[in-house]
């Protein structure tokens, strides 16, 4: 278990936008949700492939590879063919950045 990964400031993270930020070996997608940040584990739970490579449609996004979605705000499968969850990780808003860890 690391510490806490600064991802961008603020002002880089408006609603609505995403980043990509890394702990270690682990891409963590972050998004600002209508002010809410989020983060998820970087990897669609079909085959591993990058979740942020696909759109972001209001609170979920679609997998460019198969077309499966996930809620962004529980990591939560809604279709096939993922059927796992994907990881969320803890978020927080401090000194007017955002900042995740992978805290498995
Ligand atoms: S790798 Fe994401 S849906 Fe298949």
């Amino acid at each position: 278990m690391s510490g806490w990964v600064r991802v961008c400031s603020t002002a880089e993270l408006l609603p609505g936008e995403s980043r990509v930020a890394w702990d270690g070996d682990t891409p963590i997608l972050v998004v600002n949700l209508d002010g809410d940040v989020h983060a998820l584990e970087d990897k669609c739970s079909h085959e591993d492939y990058e979740l942020s490579a696909g759109a972001i449609d209001g609170d979920q996004v679609e997998c460019t590879l198969h077309g499966a979605r996930f809620d962004l705000r529980s990591g939560e499968a809604l279709c096939a063919p993922a059927y796992a969850p994907v990881r969320k990780f803890p978020v927080k808003v401090e000194d007017g950045a955002v900042w995740t860890r992978d805290d498995r």
